[in-house]
């Protein structure tokens, strides 16, 4: 039987699927506010660092678990060590809490590269609250995504990042160079990036860049398990990981020059102070950047329209891992088609979001509705997956490809001892000052007791054992599929099909 359409078709679309799912709004939304809240440039060399060193080896033991089993996340577990599928599991169920709220951040995107010729300055609380809209502009983003899963590994993911990467990666140079060109302002939004002041680098601040790392680079969510599971046979997995830290780091780092000294630049013209500016909140991308388009005339709405357009091609290329996860795990332990199982994951996530669109909308426009543990829902569902269960679920990795292979499997020299000891140390200092800064976070100097923090550390704790549950007492001894299961379904189908051709042909006769 035929069975050469599953999986990606080339390494070089391997390694910009995967980049694709690695740059997304991690790198254009939070990193550029999180470096102006961390001091700048030191910031901006933790996390390279982070990325090379401890991002980079977490992401190649990712790739191997999913390559070796050439399965889905909860099969690729079990192959390790069948009391490890529940792990599996977990990585399915992060991947569809980040879809939750991916959906309505890539729908503000469309909303505000459509907006870019009307003028989005002053509109954020307007648009946020308006609840239709908000659905519309998240389904909009929501329908591209089906439809490039849908159409496979090969001609939807793969097509898609070989054409859409390289797109962003030339918005994004040409708007660094211009924002570069612009004159007043410039060297001291420079200065800031790329000056090093390692003395305003806090504990806080490093490791607010590790995990910015791990958010980047699609750790611990299963995307880059289920794409090296796609990855060719002879593909040299050391090779990819390379190449995909490096274009994640490349890109992320053009993201802060293209909008740094734009920054300043307005600052300087407008006489605006850069704290008033709030370039080191969530507002930088939705308030702040709109106001400094705006201040440019028609060459600003031409930059808006090509910046935010770069920024819903990155939110699509890393929702489409997102989902390509879920999805192929559907597929894989249902036996249902593409198409099914695309529609359910995506009507699904999109009905969650909703609640997520209008709670982020209330509070915005200040009014506290539809908040859990003092949180917008949007915020919940960051803070337990990108500081809690993300960083779990990497941890698992690494020691699963550490310490539960068969030693002839176990990686050697420098990427064998960090996987099994470096790395693991460094995510559970990353996991276990997360959880502390959420139950006793620092308010002016001082550390106070956070009953909200404590509440989503035992949120998180709950949906760890109940994945648990859910794994032991329904997946463990059931056949959870291969991507065979596909290929050997679109096998029978082309068969049926050709099948079906031939007796059409024959019945004019
Ligand atoms: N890496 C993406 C970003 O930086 O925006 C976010 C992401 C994508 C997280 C895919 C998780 C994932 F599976």
């Amino acid at each position: 039987m035929n069975q050469k359409r599953s999986g990606f078709g080339t390494r070089i679309g391997f390694e910009l699927a995967a980049a694709g799912s690695a740059v997304g709004l991690g790198n254009l939304w939070g990193f550029p506010y999180k470096t102006s809240a961390n001091g700048g440039a030191a910031y901006l060399f933790v996390y390279l660092a982070c990325i090379l060193l401890v991002g980079a080896v977490a992401m190649l033991a990712e790739f191997y678990i999913g390559r070796r089993s050439r399965a889905n996340t909860v099969s690729a577990y079990k192959a390790i060590s069948p009391g490890w599928g529940w792990l599996g599991l977990l990585v399915v169920v992060i991947p569809a809490m980040i879809m939750c709220y991916y959906l309505v951040l890539g729908g503000y995107t469309v909303k505000y590269a459509l907006g870019s010729f009307v003028g989005n300055a002053g509109n954020y609380e307007k648009f946020a609250g308006n609840t239709g809209d908000v659905i519309l502009h998240t389904a909009v983003f929501a329908l591209p995504a089906a439809a490039i899963v849908i159409a496979g590994v090969r001609n939807g993911i793969e097509k898609a990042a070989k054409l859409l990467l390289p797109t962003m990666l030339v918005i994004l140079i040409v708007i660094s160079c211009v924002s570069l060109l612009l004159g007043e302002g410039v060297q001291e939004g420079l200065s800031f990036y790329l000056k090093p002041d390692f003395s305003k680098l806090t504990g806080a601040g490093i490791l607010s860049a590790m995990g910015q790392a791990f958010f980047s680079l699609s750790l611990g969510c299963g995307a880059m398990i289920t794409y090296g599971s796609y990855s060719g046979k002879t593909v040299d997995l050391v090779h990819s990981t390379v190449v995909v830290c490096l274009l994640d780091g490349l890109l992320t780092f053009l993201s802060g020059l293209a909008i740094f000294p734009a920054l300043f630049h307005y600052a300087a013209v407008s006489g605006e102070s850069l704290s008033a500016l709030g370039m080191g909140g969530t507002g930088l991308m939705f308030i702040t950047l709109p106001m400094v388009f705006q201040d440019m005339g028609l060459a600003g709405q031409i930059f808006s329209l090509l910046f935010f357009t770069m920024t819903a091609i990155a939110a699509l290329t890393s929702i489409i891992s997102i989902l390509e996860v879920v999805t192929q795990f559907i597929i894989q332990r249902y036996k249902v088609a593409r198409t099914r199982a695309v529609s359910i994951v995506v009507f699904a996530c999109l009905a969650l979001s909703v609640p997520v669109g209008i709670s982020l909308g209330l509070d915005v426009n200040g009014a506290a509705g539809l908040q859990l543990f003092g949180r917008n829902l949007l915020e919940l569902l960051d803070s337990i997956t990108n500081t809690l269960l993300m960083p779990l679920a990497a941890l698992g990795a690494c020691v699963a490809v550490g310490w539960k292979l068969p030693k002839s499997e176990r990686f050697s020299g420098f990427a064998g001892t960090m996987v099994r000891v470096v790395t693991p140390i460094l995510i559970v200092v990353i996991l276990v000052f997360g959880a502390v800064d959420m139950i006793v976070p620092a308010i002016e100097g001082k550390r106070v007791y956070s009953p909200d923090g404590f509440g989503i550390l035992l949120t998180a704790v709950g949906i760890v054992i109940l994945t648990v549950l859910a794994y032991f007492l329904i997946l463990k001894n059931r056949d959870t599929g291969s991507n065979r299961d596909e290929a050997r379904a679109n096998a029978r189908r082309d068969e049926a099909f050709q099948a079906g051709l031939r007796r059409g042909w024959q019945r004019p006769e």
